[in-house]
C-alpha cells in the first residue's frame, strides 16, 4: 500500500548527532504536549536516518539515541508500570507483512493459527487502574517503564466509567484520543481562554490530558486494546483467565466490564486466520479511515492467542507477536502563504489557503478550505505560519491550526477584505459566512452554469462562454431569465447561426418539462444536490408544497436536519422572486407521480415503488457507538 518513509541521510558523525539531538527534542515536545516541530512522515525519516547511519557506524551510536526506545527514550515519570508499557515496530506494506509474519512464525516453530486485526489509534497511551471495579488511577506510558500520573483527568474521559459492571481488579490499557468534535470544542474553550489552539486532535489530547489546573474542562474518548491483571502477580480468578485469554476474548471482556472499545465503531477489531484476510481487513480499514471521526494512523496485527504471546515475547521496545501496518501521513506541516478570497455561485465570499505545497495522502496539496473569515479569527492564523495541514481519501484538505511555537515573529496578519471581491459590492458581515450583498446575482455566470448543468436542467449546447455572452449582453441575469429568450436575441450573439440558435431553443423548451426534483435542483439551495433534490421532489410533489412548509416541515424529509432545514427554508425565501419567474415562464413544477402529503389519494402510490410487497434485506451493520453520535 505505502512505502516506507525514506530516511534522512546523514553524512557524517555531526550531522547524525545533530539528528540525534533534533530527534529526541521532537520526541519529548510530541510524547509531553503533543507540540513536535516535526510531522509524524519527517519524525519517522530521521530515526531512519539516524538507524542507517548508526547500523554503518556501531561504534559511533550516542547513548541518548532515540533507536530502539520506547517514546525516543524522550520522556519519563515517576509512577512505575506494573509490566513495561512497550511501543508497537512498523510494517510499511503488504510485503513487510508477509516477512514480519513469516518471522514470526518461524520463532514460533509454527503457523499463527489466528490473528487479531484492529485499528491504531492516535492518541496516548494510558493505564487505567481499577482496584474492586473502581476507577483509581491514569498513568501515561512515559517511558514505557514509568509514566506520569493524570488521575485528575478521570471524569473527562469518555468509556473510561469511574466504576465497572463487576467489582474487579484490573488494569486496562489503551489510548485516549479526541474525537473531531471533541477537538473542534476543546480549541473553542481554548482560544476563548486566549490560550493559543492545538495544532491537532493528538496534541489536544496530549495537552490536555497532562493540564492540571485549567479553567475549563476538554473531554477526551478512551479505547481499550489491553487488560492484565492488576497487580501483575494477582491470583484471584479474573487473573487467571487474563492470563490464558486471546485477545479477541480480552477485548469482548474489556467491553462487557463496560470500558469502550472499538467494537462498537465501523473499525472493530476482528479476527483472521491467512494473510489475505489480514490485508483484505486491512484495506476495510485504512478506506474506512477519511470518514471516521476519531484519528488512526495505522492497523494492528496481532497474533491472537496467549500461547502464541507468550511464545514470542518482547524485544526491549516492542512485542514481537504485534506490529502496525503504518497508513500514509494524512497531515503534515506546511507554511500559509497567502489567503485567497473567492465568491461562489450563491454570494457567498470564502477564504481558500495558498500552501507551500505538501505531499499529503498521495497528492500534492496547495490549497486548503479555510471555512469563513470567523473560523479564521478562531484559529489565530496569521500569513506566514507554519500550519497543520489534514488530508485523507477524497476529504478537500483543511488547516487544523498554526503551529503557535514555530513562529519567527515575522507573520503577519491576514487581511479580510471590505468589499466583494468580485463586483466590489459590499459584503454582509452579518453571519458567519460572509456574501456579496447581491447574493446569487453577484456570480450570476456560476449560478446559471450550475442550474443548466447535466444534473439539473440539462440544457445541451449551453456552456459557459455562451452564458458570459448572454449575461454581458444584459439578456440575461437568472436562468429563469432563459426561458423567455427571443430567436432574434439569441441570434443576436456572436457565432449564434440558425441552426444553432433553434437547438438551443429547443433545448431549452424541453427543460421546461424536467421533472420538479430537477429544476429544484437547479435553484442551488446549498446542500440540495441531485439526490436530495430527488428526495425533496418525492416528498414534497409540488414546488408550491416545498414553498410552503416550515423548518419542521422541511425535517421530515430523510437527511435533513435542523441546520439543513432552517438554511433551506432561507434560502427558498431569498429564491422567491426567482422562482415566481419560472412559474410564470411556464417551468414544470411537479414531481410525475407524486401527490403532496396533504392531498393523498391513491395515485401516491406510484411514487411508493415498494408499497405492497414484501422485501427481504441482507447484509450486516455496524452498530452505532453511543458515545459518538458522529459515527451513523
Ligand atoms: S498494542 C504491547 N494496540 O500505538 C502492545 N497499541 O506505537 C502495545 N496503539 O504505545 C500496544 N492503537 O499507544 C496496541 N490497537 C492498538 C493500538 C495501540 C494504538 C498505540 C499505543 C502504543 C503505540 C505504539
Amino acid at each position: 500500500m505505502s512505502d516506507a518513509p525514506h530516511a534522512t541521510p546523514l553524512a557524517d558523525q555531526a550531522a547524525y548527532a545533530e539528528a540525534v539531538a533534533a530527534a529526541v527534542a521532537a520526541a519529548a515536545a510530541y510524547y509531553t504536549d503533543g507540540s513536535s516541530p516535526l510531522d509524524d512522515d519527517a519524525y519517522d525519516r530521521l530515526v531512519r536516518g539516524i538507524e542507517a547511519y548508526e547500523a554503518a557506524h556501531p561504534q559511533q551510536v550516542l547513548p541518548g539515541t532515540p533507536t530502539g526506545k520506547v517514546a525516543g527514550g524522550a520522556v519519563v515519570g515517576d509512577v512505575p508500570h506494573t509490566v513495561p508499557m512497550l511501543s508497537l515496530d512498523n510494517v510499511f506494506s503488504a510485503a513487510d507483512l508477509v516477512s514480519w509474519a513469516a518471522g514470526l512464525e518461524r520463532r514460533l516453530g509454527h503457523p499463527v493459527a489466528r490473528w487479531s486485526v484492529e485499528p491504531k489509534l492516535d492518541g496516548l497511551a494510558v493505564s487505567a487502574r481499577y482496584r474492586a471495579g473502581r476507577l483509581t488511577q491514569l498513568v501515561t506510558r512515559g517511558d514505557g517503564v514509568a509514566g506520569e500520573d493524570v488521575s485528575h483527568a478521570i471524569g473527562t474521559v469518555l468509556g473510561l466509567p469511574a466504576t465497572l459492571t463487576e467489582p474487579v481488579t484490573v488494569e486496562i490499557r489503551g489510548e485516549v484520543l479526541m474525537t473531531a468534535t471533541q477537538f473542534e470544542a476543546a480549541n473553542a474553550a481554548r482560544t476563548a481562554h486566549d490560550g493559543v489552539p492545538f495544532a491537532n486532535a493528538r496534541s489536544a489530547a496530549a495537552g490536555t490530558l497532562r493540564a492540571r489546573e485549567r479553567a475549563y474542562k476538554c473531554e477526551m474518548t478512551f479505547f481499550g486494546y489491553g487488560a492484565l491483571p492488576f497487580p501483575p502477580d494477582d491470583d484471584s480468578e479474573l487473573a487467571g483467565r487474563l492470563r490464558v485469554l486471546a485477545h479477541s476474548e480480552l477485548m469482548d471482556l474489556v467491553a462487557a466490564l463496560g470500558v469502550a472499545t472499538t467494537a462498537a465503531t465501523p473499525v472493530a477489531g476482528t479476527t483472521a486466520t491467512t494473510l489475505d484476510e489480514i490485508q483484505a481487513r486491512i484495506g476495510e480499514i485504512a478506506a474506512l479511515r477519511a470518514e471516521l471521526p476519531f484519528g488512526i494512523d495505522g492497523i494492528v496485527v496481532k497474533a491472537d492467542l496467549a500461547a502464541d504471546q507468550e511464545r514470542a515475547g518482547f524485544s526491549s521496545r516492542a512485542p514481537r507477536w504485534a506490529t502496525a501496518y503504518k497508513l500514509p501521513a494524512t497531515e503534515k506541516i506546511t507554511k500559509l502563504l497567502a489567503v485567497e478570497w473567492n465568491v461562489g455561485r450563491t454570494g457567498v465570499i470564502a477564504p481558500r489557503a495558498v500552501l507551500e505545497p505538501v505531499r499529503l495522502d498521495g497528492s500534492l496539496v496547495t490549497y486548503a478550505t479555510l471555512h469563513n473569515p470567523a473560523d479564521i479569527t478562531r484559529r489565530g492564523l496569521m500569513l506566514g505560519d507554519s500550519v497543520t495541514v489534514y488530508k485523507a481519501g477524497d476529504v478537500i484538505p483543511r488547516i487544523e491550526a498554526p503551529v503557535v511555537h514555530l513562529r519567527t515573529g515575522d507573520e503577519q496578519p491576514i487581511a479580510f477584505p471590505e468589499l466583494c471581491p468580485r463586483c466590489n459590492g459590499e459584503i454582509d458581515t452579518s453571519q458567519e459566512r460572509w456574501r456579496c450583498v447581491r447574493g446569487r446575482a453577484c456570480h450570476a455566470v456560476a449560478s446559471i452554469s450550475y442550474a443548466v448543468g447535466r444534473d439539473q436542467l440539462d440544457i445541451e449546447g449551453l456552456g459557459g462562454t455562451r452564458i458570459v455572452q448572454l449575461v454581458e449582453a444584459g439578456l440575461i441575469a437568472d436562468f429563469a431569465d432563459l426561458f423567455t429568450l427571443t430567436r432574434d436575441q439569441i441570434l443576436g450573439l456572436d457565432r449564434m447561426a440558425d441552426i444553432s440558435t433553434d437547438n438551443l431553443l429547443a433545448a431549452i423548451a424541453k427543460a421546461k418539462e424536467k421533472p420538479l426534483n430537477k429544476v429544484f435542483c437547479a435553484l442551488g439551495v446549498r446542500g440540495t444536490g441531485r439526490s436530495m433534490s430527488r428526495r425533496i421532489a418525492r416528498h414534497f410533489g409540488t414546488m408550491e408544497a416545498i414553498r410552503a412548509a416550515d423548518v419542521a416541515g422541511v425535517q421530515a424529509v430523510e437527511g435533513i436536519g435542523p441546520e439543513k432545514a432552517a438554511v433551506m427554508v432561507e434560502e427558498l425565501a431569498e429564491l422567491a422572486p426567482l422562482v415566481e419567474k419560472l412559474v410564470v415562464a411556464g417551468v414544470n413544477m411537479t414531481e410525475p407521480g407524486v401527490t403532496p402529503p396533504d392531498e393523498t389519494s391513491p395515485a401516491e402510490t406510484s411514487a411508493l415503488p415498494l408499497l405492497g410487497m414484501s422485501v427481504v434485506v441482507t447484509g450486516s451493520m455496524a452498530a452505532r457507538w453511543p458515545s459518538c453520535p458522529e459515527i451513523r
